[in-house]
């Protein structure tokens, strides 16, 4: 305010030709209250970032290619690395890739999805279906989609985190699920918690996530959420994108409420554990 007043006091007394030392004087002000602008500008648009929330990694309107954020491995895996010394993450981190699962597989898994989950599933919010319970195996294709999609996922995994192919192994469960703004019934329904999918699971060490429908467009809300200090990362799902992690405490995570429409996805896991390894289903 009293810069501003004295500014235009200063313009007020132009009628005296200004000295060359009242003209600096002004000028200098002026800088000085750009820079002031200048600053508040951006204070407010930092602010403004922080406040409308998440870090959106990987937006349903992108196709992304190959996508990767490292973040620092949690302890998990010290006793493992003697155990699994070429399988263990050497680093850990996220990704997601749009491109190595193609639309049409991706369709049939959604059709196949729907068959299946159709026949029963929860009356909350939330189904799941196993893979290898067998009930979607009946005289289709799902098998062999289901295991080539399968298997470019392994070889993206492998080959993200530059361990053998060999020495990873499907694992249970690896399943269809099926979310809806129906209420929950059962704590089995609240998928919005917060977890580790390691301390869940116990035999996974990688995640994967292979989406059949698209955020905004077949359902809202149900975002997949990391957990992060500061500011928490968001991965929006979109039919055919794939997204996996490493599965420990450096990956919290849960799915945001879906608030109308239906989300399908299929979790894909991976352990360092050839005793945890489970073969691909079988057609019955
Ligand atoms: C991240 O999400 C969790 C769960 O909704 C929430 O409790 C936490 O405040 C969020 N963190 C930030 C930084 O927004």
């Amino acid at each position: 305010m009293v810069i501003l007043s004295s500014v235009i006091d200063n313009k007020k007394s132009d009628d005296v030709m200004p000295t060359d030392s009242t003209r600096s004087v002004i000028s200098y002000r002026r800088i000085i209250i750009r820079f002031i602008l200048v600053i508040s500008v951006m204070v407010s648009l930092n602010l403004y970032a922080s406040w409308q929330g998440d870090d959106v990694f990987a937006d349903s309107k992108d196709t992304v290619e190959k996508r990767v954020r490292t973040v620092s491995c949690s302890d998990d895996y010290v006793k493992e690395r003697e155990k699994f010394p070429v399988c263990v993450p050497k680093w850990c981190g996220r990704i997601v890739m749009d491109n190595i699962v193609s639309k049409t597989e991706a369709q049939q898994l959604l059709r196949m999805a729907k068959a299946g989950l159709g026949l029963g599933g929860s009356h909350g919010g939330a189904s799941i279906l196993d893979i290898h319970s067998g009930a979607l195996s009946k005289g289709d294709k799902f098998v062999d989609v289901f295991r080539t999609v399968k298997d470019k996922i392994h070889t993206a995994i492998a080959g993200a985190f530059g361990i053998s192919k060999d020495s990873l192994y499907l694992t249970s469960p690896t399943f269809f699920s099926r979310m809806t703004s129906k209420p929950a019934r059962t704590i089995h329904d609240e998928y919005w918690h917060i977890h580790v999918d390691k301390e869940t699971y116990g035999s996974f060490h990688y995640t994967s996530l292979l989406y059949l429908t698209t955020y905004n467009q077949d359902f809202t809300g149900g975002r997949f959420v990391f957990v992060d200090k500061g500011r928490n990362t968001t991965v929006e799902p979109k039919l055919g994108r794939v997204s996996f992690f490493t599965s420990g405490w450096e990956n919290p995570h849960f799915v945001e409420k879906v608030r109308s429409g239906t989300r399908y996805a299929i979790t894909v896991s991976f352990t360092c554990d050839p005793d945890k390894a489970i073969g691909d289903p079988t057609m019955r």
